[in-house]
């Protein structure tokens, strides 16, 4: 979608569809008091037959009225006025939206002017917009034939009357969602046609488009010299060859230590020899989703140019059975030199990061971010809602949890005690790649704090916010986040 910011007076915008606030008490937000007198009071008095209250998430249109310029308007309820939250205001926008694309509205217009929301600015009032307004009018069917493709008339969304604070979140806002579609995308292409080498080539398109940016992947013969023999072991069964891919972007100043972020690229998870259950398995494709958000928030930050070293990195394998797969019970040595008791093969994204997280000291970097659709047990304990965050660094954690907040795409610290750590212990290695049946999202985060101690690290499990069963289909998270987060490192210099 379309984005543009215009001054206007709102009684004469031009649009096909003009969103108005109600607030409750049945409400005019200023924009739609100002429509309605140059409607003659049209709208105040449908407001009267009560078929909208100001509910965050109602909705009315209003096919035509007499004396105003726009096509349609849509009426969309934001809650009590000067009290509207966070999540109130986005339920409002992404009904209103809805309701729009219901339509065969090309074009929408909003007023600013009317949109307050509770402790927040005009800028994050219309990266919130923009965010939402690209989300509500996605859609992935580039695989269904053309006659079984839904059309969406909604190509753009003005916002009028933003103040030059607005006006810049604006770019910032397009950048971050269209990083987020990007991941989106990735995540939905089904694991036939998205395989390491897949992500590979996607890295090499974005590194070919942006001139900062300079491109390694690593092969399996290279991984080998290397010693990463966890990574590898994940591999073993699948034909597809494993990759480790590096996007080094020098936004910054040369000497400046750069930012690490790397996502799982697990392409399929079957869970191995350790074989899953056949009902839903089909979502074992989206376990390369922190791979995804990585490409993602590179493609985000690059757009926005950002000034800031940031490396994405990638992990990428496919976990299949077979004739060459590792087994339960297997012993591996990872490229620190630490060996691993494999127990159980569907153990695996700690196996693909835990090399990658060794590979990456020689970057000295700032701080290192992994991001990982790692344990269900973490939907389980925070379901998808919240990211699960682990952590070695305070700093980080207050860094993670503010811009969480921020774009509300939002994390929760998990303990990383040293208490869970002999959980881990082998018989026979210097760990075991599980931890029993409690605390799994957590002896998890212990495997990787084992690989990580010479950064400032943390650790975001994404099983649960990164993609939704019903209806199925990537949610571009934590994008949103992971930008942020880097955005509020250059406020930091
Ligand atoms: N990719 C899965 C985790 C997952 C589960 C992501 C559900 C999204 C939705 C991961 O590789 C896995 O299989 N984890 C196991 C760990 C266990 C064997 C210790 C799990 O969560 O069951
Ligand atoms: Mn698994
Ligand atoms: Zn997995």
């Amino acid at each position: 979608m379309d984005f543009l910011s215009k001054k206007a007076q709102i009684g004469t915008i031009k649009t096909d569809a003009l969103i108005l606030a109600v607030y409750e008490g049945s409400t005019l937000g200023s924009a739609a008091q100002a429509v309605d007198a140059a409607s003659g009071g049209q709208i105040a008095a449908i407001l009267k037959h009560g078929d909208i209250t100001g509910k965050p998430g109602e909705t009315l249109l209003l096919p035509a009225v007499q004396g105003v310029h726009a096509k349609r308007i849509l009426l969309a309820g934001f809650g009590k006025q000067g009290e509207t939250s966070d999540s109130q205001f986005r339920k409002s926008i992404s009904a209103a939206l809805n309701a729009v694309k219901g339509t065969v509205a090309k074009d929408a217009a909003l007023d600013l002017v009317e949109l307050t929301v509770k402790n927040r600015d005009s800028a994050w009032i219309a990266r919130q917009i923009v965010e939402l307004g690209e989300a509500s009018t996605y859609t992935f069917d580039q695989y269904k034939s053309k006659d079984n493709q839904k059309k969406v008339h909604l190509k753009k969304l003005t916002l009028l009357n933003a103040d030059s604070a607005a006006d810049k979140a604006l770019s910032v806002g397009q950048a971050i969602a269209g990083g987020m579609s990007y991941t989106k995308d990735l995540g939905n292409l089904p694991p036939n046609v998205c395989t390491p080498t897949y992500l590979a080539d996607e890295a090499k398109k974005l590194a070919k488009s942006v001139e900062k940016m300079t491109l390694k992947v690593i092969d399996e013969k290279e991984m080998k010299e290397l010693g990463m023999g966890a990574l590898l072991s994940v591999s073993a069964g699948s034909v597809q060859p494993a990759k480790l891919i590096i996007m080094d972007y020098r936004g910054g100043k040369k000497n400046e230590k750069p930012h690490i972020i790397v996502g799982k690229g697990i392409t399929f998870d079957t869970g191995g020899i350790s074989l899953k259950p056949g009902p839903d398995m089909d979502q074992m494709k989206y376990d390369m989703c922190g791979a995804a958000s990585v490409l993602g928030t590179m493609k985000a930050i690059t757009d926005m140019k950002l000034p800031l070293n940031v490396i994405g990195v990638i992990t990428s394998a496919e976990n299949m059975p077979g004739g060459k797969a590792s087994r339960p019970g297997d012993i591996v040595t990872t490229m620190s030199g630490q060996t691993v008791e494999i127990l159980n093969t569907d153990a695996e994204g700690r196996l693909v990061l835990c090399d990658a997280l060794t590979y990456i000291e020689r970057y000295e970097p700032a701080s290192v971010v992994d991001i990982a659709t790692l344990t269900g047990a973490i939907i389980v304990s925070l379901g998808v809602h919240a990211t699960g965050m682990f952590s070695n660094n305070d700093g980080v954690v207050d860094q993670l949890k503010q811009a969480g907040d921020y774009t509300q795409d939002r994390v929760w610290h998990m303990p990383l005690w040293e208490d869970y750590q002999s959980q881990l212990d082998s018989p026979f290695a210097d760990m075991a790649n599980i931890g029993g049946p409690k605390a799994g999202s957590i002896t998890a985060a212990c495997f990787l704090s084992r690989y990580t101690k010479k950064y400032p690290w943390a650790h975001l499990d994404i099983a649960g916010t990164s993609f939704l069963g019903q209806p199925k289909g990537a949610t571009g998270r934590p994008v949103p986040l992971l930008s942020e987060y880097l955005i509020s490192q250059i406020r930091k210099k």
